[in-house]
């Protein structure tokens, strides 16, 4: 067994949710210095993940937070390469799609340090959005691209990627296998009883910034969501909340407007709900993994699998065709069947293995 460094960067609410499988399977065979960004700080979005995942402390937290993308980016980039250079490790791990990956990405590259990114190979052929910016970047300089899909082999095939390419799984199938039974069993007293009656609710997300930070597209989709047959329950992000301040949009009856959930309350929001109404792509599997009908807020999506399964409908910001969407799925109100699209749940092994295999292979 090696005890060699490996670097993991963290710094979104999506990547910890990740981690939390990752961390754990990485820690049986290398020593893991976690290295989390400040992307996100509010304590609902990072230390609540941290404590009810039993995610290790972070080693490093370099508090960049917000800022524009050049200079969030660049500055995670400046602060990534100094700790970097301090820790010498043997691999870098990234996951996803966010600044913090591409910043990891980056400064381990330019070092010469081997990349390994989790979730490489989406694509949503929309380069106007950040993320696909990001990944795209990131996967161009990596030296392991661990995919979850064929769709994903497929995509880094086309753009002439193939060596150091393999289908995994999905860690997010990882975290909700090892978490549902935790959730039935931990939201207990209180929070349990703050739930909302199961299909009794549309569960509702909203962050991209295509999404909110354009008003127009931003009031359409608050629109069409007061007019569901159900009420609709909307966990906020920050970037949301501000937003939806500019617009005046302060919650009606038909739409209920909180803080961010928990991620054991989350699935369970979503496993109780009559469909989830979202612009996050964490969201869409995991509606799909839990059997609940899904409506995308986006004009494409790198999840095709759920679209083709036929339980998720793309229908981008327009109130028309989110109202018709939700009207079509209460219509035919049968539940998802996943199978294993995303993996078995074994997914942070088998990574951890290949990492290992591919340290071995260069000594
Ligand atoms: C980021 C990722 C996105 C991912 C999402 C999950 C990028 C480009 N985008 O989007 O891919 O799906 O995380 O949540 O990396 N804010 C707070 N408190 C926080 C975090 C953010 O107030 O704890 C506010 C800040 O004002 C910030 C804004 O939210 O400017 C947006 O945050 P940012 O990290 O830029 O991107 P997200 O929209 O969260």
């Amino acid at each position: 067994m090696s005890r060699s460094i490996i670097v993991t960067v963290v710094g979104a609410r999506p990547q910890f949710v990740k981690a939390a499988p990752l961390c754990r399977a990485l820690r049986r065979r290398f020593r893991e210095v976690l290295v989390h960004t400040g992307q996100h700080y509010d304590a609902e979005m990072s230390a609540a993940f941290f404590d009810e995942l039993a995610i290790p402390e972070p080693d490093y937290n370099l508090g960049i937070g917000s800022g524009s993308h050049g200079r969030m980016t660049g500055r995670m980039l400046e602060a990534l390469e100094g700790v970097l250079r301090q820790v010498e490790p043997v691999m870098v791990v990234v996951l996803g799609d966010t600044n913090s990956t591409l910043a990891g990405a980056l400064a381990a590259a330019k070092l010469g340090i081997p990349v390994a990114h989790v979730e490489a190979g989406l694509r949503s052929f929309d380069a106007r959005m950040p993320e696909e910016i990001n990944r795209r970047l990131t996967d161009h300089v990596s030296a392991l691209l661990l995919c979850p899909t064929p769709t994903a082999v497929a995509n880094l095939k086309a753009e002439g990627i193939t060596r150091g390419v393999h289908r995994v799984g999905d860690v997010m199938m990882d975290a909700v296998l090892q978490n549902l039974e935790r959730a039935r069993r931990r939201v207990p007293g209180a929070s349990r009883r703050a739930l909302p009656e199961p299909r009794s609710y549309y569960l509702a997300t909203l962050h991209r910034q295509e999404n909110v930070d354009d008003a127009d597209r931003l009031r359409s989709i608050m629109g069409a969501l007061s007019e569901l047959p159900h009420p609709t329950l909307m966990p906020l992000h920050p970037r949301t909340r501000k937003r939806l301040r500019g617009t005046g949009f302060h919650g009606r009856d038909a739409v209920t407007l909180r803080s961010p959930a928990s991620y054991l309350e989350m699935l369970l929001l979503v496993r109780g709900a009559r469909a989830v109404l979202t612009d996050s792509g964490g969201l869409q599997k995991e509606a799909f993994i839990l059997g609940t009908p899904c409506v995308t807020l986006r004009e494409t999506t790198e999840w095709v699998e759920t679209v083709e399964a036929g339980a998720n409908r793309l229908v981008g910001a327009d109130a028309r065709r989110i109202v018709r969407a939700v009207r079509a799925v209460e219509r035919r109100p049968k539940r998802v069947r996943s199978g294993r699209l995303y993996g078995d749940g074994h997914a942070a092994e088998r990574i951890a293995g290949l990492i290992d295999r591919f340290l071995r292979a260069r000594r």
